[in-house]
């Protein structure tokens, strides 16, 4: 048994029966619903924190702790380990006959993905949207880009292996399953496509699985397949913009320029520009090295002390140079960055965010309510042709009276954490139920 995490309830569980003999009544699980998977994958909450639990055979385990290891120690975005316990015996402990190494089962403990959803949950609550589907595909594009960046193989991208949560209008997904990857120092473009095609593929099933589940008639199938396909291109459209090396005069400052501006749009840092002569005398190539996807994340911290996601500080650093602006407009005079961002943070944050996680019935997380608030505050806004103000957009947030296409709809699938039932049968008939009949 290798425990990384040494809280007491979670020591104190009876990690020498196997994961499907433990005793609802003894042992605190919670019921959440997973997606498909060939494991017993069960929750756990102990001291205030929530577990999963894969059970699945030692090499297996092996391998897919050590690749979660390196994920993690990569700053990358993966369910993080938290320990490993090996089953010597082949049944109840004690009863069961000892098992050769490397045979039998074990149990992997991750940390429980806190405000992450499966896809499944997100389609099933979501009105049935384009711009959903496109930002959820987006994600998945970013999230293997991410991971080949680093030299991570994944082998097996589907929809099932990967969890989504909230960033701003952009959704982050995270690798939950690493059981067929590999970590090499760089892959070769043939690794790159190869695991590209498994993810469309996979893709393509997931969604399929699912239109015949949500009773979707046959004519979209078509369009879904091709849904699937785009996430090929959009995958591409990200890598060649980070890694494409364009020919251009000597003399063109603007593309490179335009260049840099792109990446930061994107939310990627440049480490550094080179260019270096090509071919011809006046003609030179440029070479970008880009940085994590942090680029409006560590702005914002720098200024406001304020850590949060990529997504959600773009949004936030939008609404701090705004209150800039204001503030530099009614004193006449103008105001540093460093003022403005003290002021920002304690008269237009800190509060919003309070009014905003209240309104939305404190569900997810309360920087997301703000960010919703200000993305329902400008689209009816626009609506309306003037300035509805924050007690309109308050009001529509709670009353979930927000535009279809907007990513704040996506508060629907959110639920706090506290309000997971313990598990038992006729609960989990019932969330599936409800979930069923959520339906788009
Ligand atoms: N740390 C975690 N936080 C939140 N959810 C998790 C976590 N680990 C697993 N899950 C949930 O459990 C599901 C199944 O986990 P996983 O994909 O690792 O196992 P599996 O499906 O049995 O493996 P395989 O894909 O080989 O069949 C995931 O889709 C996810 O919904
Ligand atoms: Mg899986």
């Amino acid at each position: 048994m290798r425990l990384r995490v040494t809280s007491p309830g979670l020591l104190a569980l009876p990690w020498e029966r196997p994961l499907g003999e433990w005793d609802a009544t003894a042992v605190p699980l919670r019921d959440i619903p997973v997606g498909p998977s060939r494991h017993l994958v069960r929750f756990v909450e102990t001291d205030g924190r929530l577990w999963a639990l894969k059970e699945l055979p030692h090499r297996v385990a092996h391998k897919e702790y050590a690749v979660l290891r390196d994920l993690e120690s990569m700053g990358l975005p993966a369910v993080r380990p938290a320990g490993l316990v090996l089953h010597r015996r082949d049944g109840r402990a004690g009863a069961g006959r000892e098992v050769p190494d490397g045979e039998g089962n074990a149990i992997l403990v991750t940390h429980y993905l806190e405000g992450s959803w499966q896809y499944r949950r997100l389609f099933m609550r979501l009105p049935n949207r384009p711009r959903h589907r496109a930002r959820l595909f987006d994600a998945m594009a970013g999230l293997l880009v991410d991971l080949h960046r680093n030299g991570v193989f994944w082998g097996d991208c589907s929809l099932a292996n990967t969890l989504f949560s909230r960033d701003g209008q952009l959704l982050q997904a995270w690798l939950v399953d690493a059981e067929t990857s590999d970590v090499h120092p760089s892959l070769t473009d043939g690794q790159r496509r190869h695991d590209l095609d498994i993810l469309v593929e996979n893709v393509a099933g997931g969604m399929l699985d699912l239109a015949v589940r949500l009773e979707q008639p046959p004519e979209m199938h078509g369009a879904l397949l091709d849904e699937a396909a785009g996430v090929a291109e959009r995958y591409t459209a990200l890598w060649d913009t980070l890694y494409d090396t364009p020919e251009m005069p000597f003399s063109d400052r603007l593309q490179i320029e335009g260049r840099i501006r792109a990446l930061h749009e994107l939310g990627f840092a440049v480490d550094e520009v080179r260019l270096e002569p090509a071919g011809t005398e006046d003609r030179l190539r440029l070479h970008v090295a880009v940085a994590e996807r942090r680029y409006h994340a560590e702005e914002l911290a720098a200024l406001a002390g304020v850590e949060v996601g990529e997504g959600q500080a773009r949004i936030l650093i939008g609404d701090l140079r705004a209150y800039q602006g204001l503030l530099q407009q009614q004193s006449g005079r103008e105001v540093h960055d460093g003022v403005a961002a003290r002021r920002w943070r304690t008269d237009l944050f800190e509060p919003g965010m309070d009014r905003a996680h209240a309104a939305v019935g404190r569900a997810g997380a309360p920087v997301q309510a703000y960010c919703d608030l200000l993305e329902v505050r400008w689209l009816l806004s626009e609506q309306a042709g003037r300035d509805i103000g924050d007690e309109e957009a308050l009001a529509a947030l709670s009353l979930r009276f927000v535009p279809f296409d907007a990513a704040a709809s996506m508060a629907v699938a959110e639920r706090a954490t506290g309000e997971l039932p313990r598990l038992s049968p006729d609960v989990l008939e019932r969330m599936d139920r409800v979930e069923g009949e959520a339906g788009p």
